[in-house]
């Protein structure tokens, strides 16, 4: 008897080690495991941290998008070689004292922490992920999406039609032609409008239902407009309006759009919430109008345009005022959808793409190597929690439901080389991933705003 039931133990012993070696192995849960889960995320807490100081990846900080949840999504812009290795441990010991993490580590883990919907800013662009015919280099982007998976984010694909970063071979007659796009519509051999339709759909398609599951929502189309209509080769050398043309003869060059959207839905499917995103719609009215009046067009012609992107590369002396006044004419788009499409009732919407703030304003705007000063800081501060104060009035409305941040800190920010070098201080940590005024600026916003 004893015998057997020793038989039995060892049995089952074996059984149950075999159990363990074939189980998947654990993740991780970032947005538990790198923040202090005793935080209380009040005003109290923030005016004690906000005295410290303290990095973007820090145990003790609180993480940003905390204060929305439930309001608006908080997410961020990074490229791949941000991307932490979501397949290992934690980053570092978030627990550990001292300064023991690299400022690459505090960047990742930043990411992780504070947003919960990301965007890759230059990976998932056409060109990257279509360099030639026939050949798609989607590696970048599905180490993005299984980020974003352990990370409990959700995620924007960015971008298939545009004038820049995309594949120059689409528009030539013979993808192979070494000459520039310029050159060939100087010597007439620019693709067909069937050949760029034809080219630009299948990539859509391709990419589209590669991620069907994942990503929620794409900026189909990027910057098609100049101030107050359709680009052209004379705008920023786009060649999309003059090869597709005015197919359906209403007179206007913009049906590439349609196109578009019209292979997006048909990849996508119903659920998934298709873009158009543009700049400078914060400020320059003709283009906001123009932009109501494409996306109104196409609506009414049944393309359905689920939403609209200000990019909001935008300035410390912004008025605020006036992109509230643009704000409101393009969530007047709301109507429109619910009219066309009433089966989607309700799922029209803004986001605020691309969120940075140029401090190079007025008589500082030549000094490259400028040190800000915490005035200056203050000011930041200020203006950033202005915006947010008013972006929460239009998710309270229900129009407005993310806002991205173009890149983690002021090291990492494409306002250092455009327009020219310079070390500009757009965003919420400085260069070395210390947290910037204007972030706790940022939290308090959200907890005043409830409280009004
Ligand atoms: C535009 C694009 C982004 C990015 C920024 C600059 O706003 O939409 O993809 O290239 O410029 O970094």
């Amino acid at each position: 008897m004893k015998k057997i039931i020793a038989l039995l133990l060892a049995v089952s012993t074996l059984l149950s080690l075999t159990a363990c070696a074939e189980k998947e192995p654990e993740t991780v849960d970032y947005k538990t495991e790198l923040t202090d889960q005793s935080l209380t995320y009040s005003l109290d807490e923030i005016d004690k941290l906000s005295a410290e100081e303290h990095k973007i990846g820090d145990y003790e900080v609180p993480a940003l998008y905390k204060y929305f949840e439930g309001k608006v999504k908080i997410g961020v812009a990074f490229t791949s070689n941000q991307m932490y290795d979501y397949e290992q441990s934690l980053p570092y010991d978030p627990k550990a004292e001292g300064p023991k993490v690299t400022v690459n580590d505090q960047v990742k883990a930043g990411i992780l922490k504070h947003y919960n919907l990301y965007v890759l800013g230059n990976e998932m662009k056409s060109d990257h992920c279509n360099p030639a015919e026939g050949v798609y280099n989607f590696d970048d982007a599905d180490k993005f999406v299984a980020l974003g998976k352990a990370a409990g984010a959700e995620l924007r694909g960015h971008t298939i039609v545009w004038h820049s970063q995309v594949p120059q071979w689409w528009f030539k007659a013979d993808p192979n032609d070494q000459a520039s796009v310029a050159d060939c519509r100087a010597n007439g051999t620019l693709a067909s409008r069937e050949q760029l339709t034809e080219r630009v759909t299948t990539y859509i398609t391709e990419v589209m239902t590669r991620y069907k599951d994942d990503i929620k929502y794409w900026d189909v189309c990027n910057e098609v407009l100049n101030a107050n209509a359709i680009r052209t080769f004379n705008d920023d050398q786009s060649v999309w309006s003059e090869i597709i043309g005015d197919v359906d003869g209403n007179g206007y060059a913009d049906d590439y759009v349609e196109i578009a959207f019209n292979a997006a839905r048909e990849a996508g499917g119903e659920d998934v919430v298709l873009m158009i995103n543009d700049f400078n719609m914060e400020w320059q009215d003709s283009k906001t109008q123009a932009m109501y009046d494409m996306v109104e067009r196409m609506m009414r012609k049944g393309v359905r345009i689920d939403g609209v992107g200000f990019q909001s590369h935008i300035s410390v002396d912004c008025n605020v005022a006036a992109y509230r006044k643009n704000l409101e004419k393009i969530a007047g788009l709301a109507e429109v959808y619910d009219e066309c499409f009433p089966e989607h009732k309700g799922n029209f919407r803004i986001q605020i793409t691309e969120l940075d703030m140029n401090m190079f304003v007025g008589a500082i705007a030549n000094e490259g190597f400028y040190t800000w000063s915490d005035e200056d800081y203050e000011r930041q501060a200020a203006k950033y929690a202005e915006l947010f104060d008013m972006f929460l009035d239009f998710a309270d409305d229900g129009v407005l439901d993310a806002i991205l941040f173009w890149g983690t800190d002021d090291e990492n920010s494409w306002l250092n080389s455009t327009p020219k070098l310079r070390r500009n201080a757009a965003l919420l940590a400085d260069r070395d991933m210390k947290l910037k005024p204007c972030f706790w600026s940022i939290a308090r916003a959200a907890l005043e705003h409830t409280a009004d």
